[in-house]
C-alpha cells in the first residue's frame, strides 16, 4: 500500500494550477447516458474516481476516449444497465447512473452502496424522487431494481438537501414526460455545472444555484462539449495548507465567486486574500487564528473543506468550535491528528480545538477523502517526518498531489 512521507515546516510558496472538479465532472459523465450522440468534456481531472467512473460507463456499453483531460463519451450503445456492488462501494457516487437508465431506457439495476466511513449516507431520497416520477423500485438482493415505461413530471421536496439526489432526478426528469419541479434542491455550483451540460444537450432546465429547480422533459437530449469548471475544495485545500504553513500562494484557473465562505475564513485566520480573473493569492505570516466552522449545504461552510480548517486549527493561536451538521461520523482524522500533538475534544457532532504552539510528525492512516487532505496539511505543519499510510483515498481526489505540492516547495514523496 503507497504512503506519502512530508518533512515538515516549509512554508509553501509560489503558483499551482487548479484541476477540474471531481464533483462535477462525476455527474457530468454520467450525463453522457442520456443520449445516442457524444458528449465532449474537457478539463476532466486525473483522478481514480473519474477512471472508476469511466470503467463503469464502459462495462455498460458506453465507448469512451480519453487523452490530456478531455474525455469523449458516446451511450450508443449502451446495453447493460446495472451498476454492480465493487463499483458503488468504492464510489458512492456510481448512484448517478440510477436517474439517466431509468429515464433513457426504462431501466437500471445499481448496487445499494451500504455504509461507508463517514456516515451511513443512504440514498432514499433518490429513490423516493424516482418513484414519484412513476418508476416502480424493488430492493432485490442489494441492489435497488427501477423500472418505468416513460418517467412522469412531478413535483418533489427534498426533506434533506442532497447533492447528487438533486443531479440524479435532474438528470432523470430532463428526459420524462412534464414538468419536474425540485423543492428544496442542493444549490451546490456543482449542480448549477450539471444544469449548464444538460440545457447544451438540449434539455429545458430553469432555477439551478435556487433551491426550486424546474425541468421541463424532453423527448431526446443530443450530443454536447463541455468544460468541467474548477474544483473549489481543491482550491480551498491548497489555500489552507499555504495559510496552515505561513507560505504565500497563487492559484490559477480557479474561481473566487465559489468559495466566498472558505475565503472569509481564511481571512478570518488572518491570511490576507487577493482576487481577480481565475487567480486567487493568498499570503500568510505569522500564527493563524482559530476559526469557528459549521458546516451546511451550499452557500455556507462545505463538509468537505471541515477537515483540513482542523489541522489549521491544530495550530492556530486560540480555540475553535466545529460542528459538522451533514454527516454523522466526519471526525476520523482528530483520531490521527491527536498522534501528532493536536489537542482536540470530541462530543457528538462538535469538536473543540485547542490551538498547539507546534505539532510533531509520527506516522498516520488516512480513512477518506478530506481526513486524508486534513493529514496532508498537519504534516506539512509538524516538525520532523510524518507518514501518511492508506493514501489511495487522496488519489481518488486530489490530481497529482504530491507534484502540486513539490512544485510550492514542500518535501513529499511518495513510498511505493
Ligand atoms: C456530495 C458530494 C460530497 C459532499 C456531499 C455534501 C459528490 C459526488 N459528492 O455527496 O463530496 O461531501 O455532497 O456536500 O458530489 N441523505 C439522505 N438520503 C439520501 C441522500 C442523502 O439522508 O437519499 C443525507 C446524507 O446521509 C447526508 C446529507 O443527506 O447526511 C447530504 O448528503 P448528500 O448531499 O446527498 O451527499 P452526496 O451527494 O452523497
Amino acid at each position: 500500500m503507497q504512503k506519502l512521507a512530508i518533512q515538515g515546516g516549509i512554508p509553501l510558496r509560489g503558483e499551482v494550477r487548479i484541476s477540474g472538479a471531481k464533483n462535477a465532472a462525476l455527474p457530468i459523465m454520467c450525463a453522457s447516458l442520456l443520449t445516442r450522440d457524444t458528449l465532449q468534456l474537457s478539463n476532466v481531472p486525473d483522478l481514480h474516481d473519474a477512471a472508476t467512473m469511466r470503467k463503469l460507463l464502459v462495462q455498460m456499453g458506453v465507448t469512451a476516449t480519453a487523452e490530456h483531460g478531455t474525455m469523449t463519451l458516446c451511450g450508443a450503445q449502451v446495453d447493460k444497465l446495472e451498476a454492480p456492488y465493487d463499483m458503488v462501494k468504492t464510489m458512492r457516487a456510481a448512484i448517478l447512473v440510477l436517474g439517466p437508465l431509468v429515464a433513457r431506457f426504462g431501466e437500471a439495476r445499481v448496487s445499494l452502496p451500504g455504509g461507508c466511513a463517514i456516515g451511513s449516507r443512504p440514498v432514499d431520497l433518490h429513490i423516493k424522487g424516482l418513484q414519484a416520477m412513476g418508476a416502480t423500485i424493488s430492493i432485490e438482493h442489494g441492489y435497488i431494481h427501477a423500472r418505468a415505461k416513460r418517467l412522469k413530471g412531478a413535483r418533489i421536496f427534498f426533506d434533506i438537501v442532497s447533492v447528487t439526489g438533486t443531479e440524479n432526478l435532474m438528470m432523470a426528469a430532463a428526459l420524462a414526460d412534464g414538468v419536474t419541479v425540485l423543492e428544496n434542491a442542493a444549490r451546490e455550483p456543482e449542480v448549477v455545472a450539471l444544469a449548464d451540460c444538460l440545457r447544451a444537450m438540449g434539455a429545458q432546465i430553469s432555477g439551478d444555484g435556487t433551491d426550486t429547480v424546474t425541468i421541463t422533459g424532453v423527448e431526446k437530449l443530443h450530443g454536447a462539449a463541455h468544460r468541467i469548471m474548477p474544483d473549489r475544495i481543491e482550491s480551498g485545500t491548497f489555500l489552507v495548507a499555504a495559510a496552515a504553513t505561513g507560505g504565500s500562494i497563487t492559484l490559477t484557473d480557479t474561481r473566487a465567486d465559489i468559495l466566498e465562505t472558505v475565503l472569509e475564513k481564511l481571512t478570518e485566520a488572518g491570511a490576507r486574500i487577493r482576487t481577480g480573473g481565475d487567480r486567487i493569492h493568498l499570503e500568510m505570516s505569522g500564527r493563524p487564528r482559530s476559526v469557528n466552522l459549521r458546516t451546511a449545504p451550499y452557500p455556507a461552510f462545505p463538509t468537505d473543506m471541515q477537515a483540513q480548517f482542523m489541522a489549521l486549527n491544530a495550530v492556530a493561536d486560540g480555540s475553535a468550535m466545529v460542528v459538522e451538521t451533514i454527516f454523522e461520523n466526519r471526525f476520523m482524522h482528530v483520531q490521527e491528528l491527536r498522534r501528532l500533538g493536536a489537542q482536540i475534544a470530541v462530543e457528538g457532532n462538535t469538536c473543540v480545538v485547542r490551538g498547539v504552539d507546534h505539532l510533531e510528525g509520527a506516522t498516520v492512516m488516512a480513512t477518506d477523502l478530506r481526513a486524508s487532505a486534513c493529514l496532508v496539511i498537519a504534516g506539512l505543519v509538524a516538525r520532523g517526518e510524518t507518514v501518511i499510510d492508506r493514501i489511495y483515498h487522496l488519489d481518488r481526489g486530489y490530481e497529482h498531489i504530491e507534484a502540486k505540492l513539490s512544485q510550492l516547495g514542500a518535501n513529499i514523496r511518495r513510498i511505493k
